[in-house]
């Protein structure tokens, strides 16, 4: 096993027209014609090498495009990426993230070492600090490739790549540093993410996976990591995550991080985000079919963000307490599984009828969240691959939100446009958890055919008690995600920025 890419993020001041610069990535709207004012100066002291590649007309400034232009001149850029915007009005610090990330990749691909970004410069509709922040969030984003276990993959990517946010203006500067260093954490933590989630279940099971939250927390004063063992889940009676995780060798835990900060803030809530962690989900004795069970490895998604959230939250500092709730078991069938019929006492005491041991996200995150409950936190945000039924509703394009708390959904919707992590509220009302009723239990664990993800979430809403609670339903932005002109196949991290969106937004107090 050897290191991922390390990226590097800084600001600095330049001449755009004399400094060397290995890569410089600007901004070209697709419906706007002719070159602003910063491109046309840069165009002429490249010897024209940007309106050529125009002029040829195979690069339009479309979302997601990027053209190469090698410089002519004798000082400044050696290659410009001309990276594509979109359309001038819908403008915003996502079209700069996911600009940053189409450059970062192809900067991976050409093997360039120092990328400088200038993507801002194209427009006046998102605030330098916004800017640098998305710019740096989204060169990490699109420069990660998983290659861990690849041998000899590293001549073919550069070792390292140094992110520049440039801008010849002094006073643009002070304001995007302060997002470059922001963006900087939440990149590397989303980055990191999705390395522990692209990490396969013959190498990360529950107990490995405790171990990784334990090192990593271990870099931070302000974290804390305590994992309960199956003896001591058995001792306190988590009786879901137990049932679950009877069926591996690897066997389960519940992996508690807190964070507490150096002073938090007056008034602010106490929050607990909860990840599921199925470090593989073969679906247990209501067997999954063979194919595209591989991706199943990625069932511990919901968790790991939470993990890497936690992390960058520590690197913040944010003002407000935080635990990181992540239960985790590997589900798989064997003689000691759980098995349909089966009726399990949870940790909040209730008690549910299993119907099919693959929707087994719910039965662990229902213990976490009643210990969420148990430690009187006032919110409560879970995050899973919970349902093929909400890829089905949604595609991957966005997750699904549940939640009875409309200010809280607002919050979150606040967080999705900050973040560029979009959402989709869906219901979960009574009509919902009454077809969770079983007959010969307080509840069951699926539902009926229709309205699987409301139901999922309907069933985890009894578990919340009087805590603000909020359901975020990742399935279909993490499994089977697909490389694209923005992200490598694999993980992409969801939830990572999204969530710490959230914590910077409610430690603010609102
Ligand atoms: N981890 C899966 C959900 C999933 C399926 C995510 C496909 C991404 C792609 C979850 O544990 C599961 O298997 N859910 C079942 C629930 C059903 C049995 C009620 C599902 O969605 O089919
Ligand atoms: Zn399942
Ligand atoms: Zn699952």
């Amino acid at each position: 096993m050897k290191d991922i890419i390390k990226v590097t993020a800084t600001a600095a001041k330049v001449d755009f027209s004399r400094d060397a610069i290995e890569a410089l990535a600007i901004g070209i709207f697709s419906d706007v014609k002719g070159l602003d004012k910063f491109a046309l100066a840069l165009d002429r002291s490249a010897g024209g090498a940007i309106s050529a590649v125009l002029s040829a007309g195979e690069f339009k400034g479309d979302m997601g495009s990027c053209e190469v232009a090698y410089s002519k001149g004798a000082t400044g850029p050696r290659r410009i990426l001309l990276v594509g915007l979109g359309k001038r009005k819908d403008a915003d610090a996502d079209s700069l993230r996911k600009a940053a990330a189409v450059a970062g990749k192809r900067a991976v691909a050409a093997k360039i070492e120092q990328l400088s970004l200038a993507l801002h410069k194209a427009t006046a509709r998102v605030k330098p600090q916004a800017a640098g922040q998305a710019m740096v969030e989204g060169a990490y984003f699109g420069s990660y490739r998983y290659d861990e276990y690849v041998t000899g993959g590293e001549n073919e990517r550069p070792a390292e790549l140094a992110v520049c946010v440039a801008d010849d203006n002094a006073k643009t500067l002070a304001q995007l540093r302060r997002g470059v260093a922001v963006g900087a954490v939440i990149g590397a933590a989303q980055s990191y993410g999705r390395t522990i989630a692209n990490r396969p279940g013959n190498v990360i099971n529950p107990p490995a996976l405790a171990q990784e939250a334990q090192r990593m927390a271990a870099e931070y004063k302000s974290l804390a990591c305590t994992v309960l063992d199956k003896k001591q889940l058995t001792q306190k009676g988590m009786g879901g995550i137990l049932a679950v995780g009877a069926g591996s060798a690897g066997e389960p835990r519940f992996i508690v991080l807190k964070y507490t900060p150096a002073r938090p803030r007056k008034g602010s809530p106490t929050v607990a985000l909860v990840g599921k962690a199925i470090t593989f989900d073969s679906g247990g004795i209501s067997i999954k079919p063979a194919e595209n069970m591989e991706q199943m490895k990625l069932d511990k998604s919901g968790g790991v963000a939470v993990m890497a959230t936690m992390k960058a939250v520590a690197e913040l500092g944010l003002p407000l307490n935080v635990y990181g709730l992540i239960p985790s078991a590997e589900n798989l069938p064997d003689g000691h599984s759980y098995r349909p019929g089966d009726i399990v006492t949870t940790y909040s005491g209730k008690t549910v009828e299993i119907l099919n041991t693959d929707a087994e996200g719910r039965m662990i995150l229902c213990d976490a969240i009643a210990y969420a409950v148990e430690q009187q936190c006032d919110i409560i945000v879970d995050i899973a691959t919970l349902t093929g039924a909400c890829m089905v509703a949604l595609g991957n394009h966005r997750a699904g939100l549940m939640t009875d708390d409309d200010k809280l959904c607002r919050t979150l919707e606040k967080a999705a446009a900050d973040s560029g992590e979009k959402l989709w509220r869906l219901p979960c009302g009574d009509e919902y958890a009454e077809q969770m009723k079983s007959k010969i239990a307080d509840l069951k664990n699926i539902g009926g055919k229709w309205g699987g993800a409301c139901t999922a979430a309907a069933f985890l809403r009894q578990f919340a008690g009087e805590a603000r609670w909020a359901h975020l339903d990742i399935a279909g932005m993490d499994i089977f995600a697909q490389a694209n002109a923005y992200a490598a196949e694999g993980s992409t991290g969801f939830g990572v920025r999204l969530l710490t969106a959230l914590l910077m937004t409610l430690a603010e107090g609102q």
